[in-house]
């Protein structure tokens, strides 16, 4: 099955609900960079590619809603486009990568008529999805060459088909490495408390017949420490320049006990999930989110009421855990500053 995370349908940008996955499969409609705004915020889309593919299509939704309207407000209702995107989400760089280059393509073509500004920046939005998957292909290729036949591989959140245009980072690896003909199988951390290792990654690969266990996010050290464990591969939502690494928090709990145990540790990442302007770790902004993700689950809240409650959405893995980046354009080992400014070339 063929998972189409974002899809362009009847001038509008349609999106997999995330949030109720896998006891649902349904998709939601967008016609506006606001509408979009707030897919991203509540997490209808989620995983650093998808989120920057969505807001591109933020991008070209708002030019097309503008397109009747004057030059003057056109222009000021595209920057507040531009603006509300922007505020979506704040850790993944991906938003802002894809923001980034859709404002270079909309500088370049203002002087036109909005329809012709409005056609190529959806253009453009087409262009980010179709090489995203290109990326995740070549990717897979590198990190699979990685994956010892017959390996047990534990996976960290959804960094899927679900999480990308298609194929996915660290889970197009195992497809990449499925697909040469490796036997793999997946261990996949339930990821709290968004769960989307319990209700993404397990069902991606279940629809796939990849094998996949699933396991709660304090199993892995027992696991790691029974030789049940082979490698680990995970996505992640920012790199710093010294390449440490931002990725769903509960990561660099599983890179320590990795550490611990001798297992490689493996960073799918594409270039665009790289923030050469952030120096290292500590400057990754980390997104707080509601305490009700922490209380219980959707309506049930289990957590006794009253008490406090932290919510970092995202943990820095320090660059001397990471055994490799596995990037578009090779495996990056031992990443550091000179590595990363090299692969930039
Ligand atoms: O909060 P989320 O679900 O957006 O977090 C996603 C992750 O942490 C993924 O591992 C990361 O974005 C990489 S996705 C290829």
């Amino acid at each position: 099955m063929k998972i189409e995370t974002l899809r362009w349908m009847n001038n509008k940008l349609e999106m997999i609900d995330q949030r109720v996955l896998p006891a649902s499969f349904q998709y939601l409609a967008y016609d506006s960079a606001a509408s979009v705004a707030e897919g991203i915020r509540s997490m209808v889309v989620r995983g650093a590619p998808a989120i920057g593919v969505a807001a591109a299509y933020g991008v070209a939704l708002e030019a097309l809603r503008l397109q009747g309207a004057s030059l003057v407000d056109f222009h000021s209702g595209m920057e507040a486009g531009f603006t509300v995107l922007e505020r979506s989400r704040p850790t993944a760089v991906n938003l802002f990568w894809a923001l980034q280059r859709m404002h270079t393509v909309w500088s370049m073509v203002k002087g036109q008529k909005n329809e012709a500004v409005a056609q190529r920046l959806l253009e453009e939005a087409h262009e980010i999805l179709a090489e995203d998957i290109r990326i995740n292909r070549a990717m897979g290729a590198f990190g699979a060459e990685l994956l010892p036949d017959g390996a047990r591989v534990l996976t960290h959140c959804n960094a899927g088909a679900l999480a990308t245009a298609g194929w996915g980072t660290a889970l197009g690896v195992f497809r990449s490495a499925v697909e040469a003909g490796k036997k793999i199988s997946v261990i996949a951390d339930e990821t709290r408390p968004f769960l989307q290792g319990a209700r993404l990654t397990a069902w991606e690969m279940v629809q796939e017949n990849i094998p996949v266990t699933l396991i709660t996010d304090n199993m892995a050290g027992f696991m790691m420490s029974r030789g049940e464990i082979d490698a680990v591969v995970v996505g992640t939502d920012r790199v710093a320049s010294n390449g440490d690494v931002a990725n769903k928090i509960g990561t660099y709990m599983v890179a320590v006990l990795a550490r611990r145990h001798n297992i490689p540790f493996y960073v799918a990442c594409p270039l665009s999930t790289i923030d050469m302007s952030i120096v290292g770790g500590a400057d990754i902004p980390i997104e707080e989110r509601s305490a009700d993700e922490v209380k219980g689950f959707r309506d049930y809240h289990w957590a006794a009421e009253g008490v406090s409650i932290r919510n970092p959405s995202f943990d820095v893995t320090p660059a001397e855990l990471v055994t490799a980046l596995i990037t578009e354009r090779g495996v990056v080992r031992q990443p550091n500053r000179d590595k990363l400014r090299a692969l930039f070339g």
